[in-house]
């Protein structure tokens, strides 16, 4: 996730928490620069992810700009990338990328045929993406597509573009494609706490992966949970959040900017609390890592941890 499961923090997850089979990169940006970011670079670097099975991401709408994006991850050591058909930011759909790439299916079949007649590489490749821009209407030729392809995998995210996050996700467009796709297929969305999933594997046994999103930066025992029923103790989750700090600071530096990211996380910690106004209020107001720290703690220590409700917040 953009922003948040950066390689910091999956080093602090990992260290942590069992339950995640692979973490995906945020994605990266192949244009025709033929240049990562620097903190692109970092974040794939096997430095910063060793003993950690990640998946980087690449988002491109250019078979000759992503094949170049694909070298790059094969020559770190990458055996899978991830091709990102799924973000719906404005600014990344506007330039016919991410989830604007639904929007010309005829253009995303050459692309994928350039792509794969120019892909000479031992590498996976996998898919995520979304069921369409306006409405779902082109799902199941959006599978055809897909099945030309020696793609290893696909992740959907059943929502439409203009969904954005929030709206209900469109199983009934996910059963159909399903049913229809030759690859495996991996689902994402709207899993926030064992209810979902267990609603969700009971109406689709036959799907064996799931990507997890917000319930699990929400609560990072959220994967564990599920296989050992073995719920987060107020202990873990300072332990993680104080390694997940240190991280930020030994690599950012600056309180400001540490702060920054970590004041982020809870949006989606505040979820997993029953939170008091006045704590979460310290937690956000606090200037100095030293306050911050002690701020989390006095919250932690006053505050029970919500193992059920998490769907209720639901990340307004
Ligand atoms: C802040 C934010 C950043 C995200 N960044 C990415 C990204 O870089 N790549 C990606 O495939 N999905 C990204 N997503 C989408 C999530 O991976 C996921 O598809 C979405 O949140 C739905 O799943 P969930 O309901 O389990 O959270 C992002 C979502 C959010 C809220």
């Amino acid at each position: 996730m953009e922003g948040i499961t950066g390689y910091t923090y999956r080093n602090a997850h990992k260290s942590h928490f069992i339950g995640i089979d692979r973490y995906y990169t945020p994605f990266l940006v192949a244009n025709q620069n033929l240049k990562l970011k620097n903190k692109e670079r970092n974040d794939i670097a096997p430095m910063h992810n060793q003993d950690i099975h990640i998946i980087p991401q690449i988002l491109s709408n250019k078979a000759g700009e992503c094949l170049w994006a694909i070298k790059e991850c094969h020559q770190l050591g990458y055996d899978e990338v991830n091709i990102n058909l799924g973000c719906p930011s404005p600014t990344v759909v506007t330039k016919g990328k991410g989830a604007g790439m639904l929007k010309d299916l005829d253009q995303l079949d050459m692309f994928l045929d350039e792509l794969f007649t120019l892909l000479h590489l031992d590498i996976k490749v996998s898919i995520k993406t979304r069921i369409g821009v306006e409405d779902d209407s082109q799902a199941e030729r959006l599978i055809s597509i897909f099945n030309k392809y020696p793609i290893s995998e696909l992740i959907i995210h059943p929502r439409v573009q203009k969904d954005f996050y929030k709206k209900p996700v469109h199983l009934d467009t996910f059963e159909k494609m399903l049913k229809k796709s030759k690859h495996p297929v991996t689902y994402n969305g709207n899993i926030l706490d064992e209810e979902d999933y267990h609603q969700f594997i009971e109406r689709f046994p036959e799907v064996e992966r799931i990507m997890l999103g917000r319930g699990m930066i929400s609560n990072p025992a959220f994967a564990r949970e599920l296989l050992t029923h073995e719920s987060l103790t107020k202990e873990e989750f300072l332990s993680f959040h104080h390694d997940l700090l240190s991280g930020y600071q030994e690599r950012i530096g600056g309180d400001k900017n540490v702060l920054f990211k970590m004041k982020e996380l809870w949006y989606y910690f505040e979820t997993l609390f029953y939170v008091d106004k006045k704590s979460l209020k310290a937690v956000r107001k606090a200037k100095t890592c030293k306050d911050y720290k002690e701020a989390v703690e006095q919250l932690v220590s006053s505050c029970a941890i919500n193992n059920e409700l998490h769907k209720d917040m639901h990340f307004r």
